[in-house]
């Protein structure tokens, strides 16, 4: 079977070679579970964006497919695989930490198979830097290489080979076994990649260049998760507002997409991250007034309040362009909520600048934004700019910002106390005093008394209390769906 080589790097992936190589590693399992009365587990650290859950999702779906149980613990995994993120140092140290930290594990339980994937393993300086320093991983590849985790997890696995795959070719997989979390919500994919550069960004390097899926493929994947009993769908892209846009004359844009998701019988709720500012027409806009389905919330990250930084970021609009973006927004989609992104200290960033920030966060009012201190990645043009700025401000603008947030927050979730709210019950939190939660259509979080046996309903809530970051109510009927 020539395509079942193992020699070199492994060709692009395709389905009928990866079930060859699930099939293989099920018999290797089965044979494994039949003289040892158990089967082999698998456990996966995941960090970074919604992006990487869900190839998470998708990395579990081709292990259950390969004949291996999920772990619930490290301790009794083993296959231990890390998918990583670069985009913040922080999150590729802790990498580092946590793979290291298995070195005496791998030494007291040889046959443990270990291995690290992700943003972080398709910079090929890290990635390579890894592979050397950990001799006992036995297997690294990048995102690029996902589609094709069975083939290199049987040479690692079956043949005992170590296994790097750094390759740079980029691809729009269809048909991956795909293990979703259980719940009323559940991820897809619409495009990969990013083309914007922003001069911080990390992710157009590891990610690739944009690349949408078939209109077709996407509703035949939303029909069916809404046939397993999903009622929320979440559409993801690094800019999603730019979905189709490679696809010239042979697809739809982001707005007719909604509009034709819109239209599947039995979804109740659609979601969308990330929209870039530069890129939100007018068409999504009312897209999303018209559509019943599509929620009353935005992400929508604006970095900084200073049209300089924004200049030098290369995002393409300015603050005032932001500013009118969201009046338009307000006007069309009564009680649309907006999120943001922020990152504070970005090279060169003057005390004026911060400030400009802190303006357009008073003004705005975001229901949310979640804040970070400019890391410096290598290869991005900002990182080799002079006028970093030192730790101890990027600290003290950090901390002034967020203080104001957490004001505006309680500010904004005060307006809803005595309202009613449908709310799509996800999970019962324990710590919450046995409080049911969910999110309202604008995204607010919602914790009520209320069992596990709401899970997956739609319910009317009454908002009592108002807390920073979520809302406290009691429900009011049964379900209204
Ligand atoms: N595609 C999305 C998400 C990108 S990463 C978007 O464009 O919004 C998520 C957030 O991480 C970004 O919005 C940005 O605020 C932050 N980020 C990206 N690179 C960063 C860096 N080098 N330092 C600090 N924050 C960064
Ligand atoms: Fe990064 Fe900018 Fe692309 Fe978002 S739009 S992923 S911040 S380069
Ligand atoms: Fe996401 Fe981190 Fe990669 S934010 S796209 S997992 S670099």
């Amino acid at each position: 079977m020539e395509h079942l080589t193992t020699e070199g790097r492994a060709p692009a992936a395709d389905a009928k070679r990866r079930q060859e190589f699930l099939d293989l590693l099920c018999a290797w399992n089965d044979a494994f579970a039949a003289s040892s009365g158990r089967r082999r587990k698998a456990f996966l650290h995941t960090y970074g964006c919604q992006m990487n859950e869900h190839d998470s999702e998708t990395l579990l779906g081709m292990l259950l497919a390969a004949g291996f149980e999920e772990a619930t613990d490290q301790n009794e995994a083993d296959l231990i695989l890390f998918n990583t993120c670069c985009v913040r140092e922080h999150a590729q140290t802790r990498v580092y930490g946590n793979v290291g930290a298995l070195a005496k594990r791998k030494l007291e339980q040889p046959g443990l198979l270990l291995g690290v994937c992700g943003c972080m393993m398709q910079q090929k300086e890290v990635s390579a830097a890894l592979y050397k320093r950990f001799p006992f991983v036995d297997l690294v590849f990048g995102t690029h290489a996902l589609p094709d985790f069975p083939a290199l997890l049987y040479r690692a696995a079956v043949l005992g080979e170590r296994v790097f795959d750094g390759r740079g070719e980029e691809s729009v997989p269809e048909g991956l076994p795909i293990c979703r979390k259980k719940g009323a919500s559940a991820f897809v994919t619409i495009m990969y990649g990013c083309n914007n550069f922003c001069s911080y960004c990390i992710v157009p390097y590891v990610r690739g260049r944009e690349r949408s899926r078939a209109p077709e493929d996407i509703l035949k994947e939303v029909k069916g998760l809404v046939k397993e009993g999903y009622t929320e769908v979440t559409l993801l892209g690094q800019n999603v507002n730019s979905y189709g846009k490679d696809r010239a004359g042979n697809g739809c844009t982001f707005p007719e997409l909604l509009r034709l998701l819109n239209s599947v019988e039995g979804l109740e709720r659609l979601r969308f991250m990330t929209s870039h500012p530069k890129d939100l027409s007018d068409g999504l806009i009312s897209a999303m007034a018209e559509c019943e389905r599509v929620c009353k919330h935005i992400h929508l990250p604006v970095q900084s309040g200073s049209d300089e930084i924004l200049r030098r970021m290369n995002r393409h609009y300015t603050a005032s362009d932001y500013a009118q973006l969201v009046k338009k927004l307000r006007a069309s989609v009564p009680g649309i909520e907006i999120s943001t992104d922020i990152i504070v200290g970005f090279p060169g960033e003057t005390e004026e600048d911060f400030e400009a920030t802190l303006r357009l966060v008073e003004d705005v009012g975001f229901c949310a934004a979640y804040t970070f201190m400019y890391s410096p990645r290598i290869g991005t043009p900002a990182a080799s700019w002079p006028n970093q700025i030192p730790d101890d401000v990027k600290h003290e603008r950090l901390a002034r910002l967020n203080a104001l947030q957490a004001k505006k927050c309680v500010e904004n979730n005060e307006k809803y106390i005595g309202t009613v709210q449908e709310v799509l019950v996800e999970g019962c939190d324990e710590r919450e005093g046995q409080n049911a939660f969910g999110k309202t259509s604008a995204f607010k979080m919602i914790y009520f008394p209320g069992d596990e046996s709401l899970i997956g309903k739609m319910l009317k809530v009454k908002v009592t209390k108002a807390r920073s970051n979520s809302l406290l109510g009691e429900a009011c009927t049964e379900s209204v769906k």
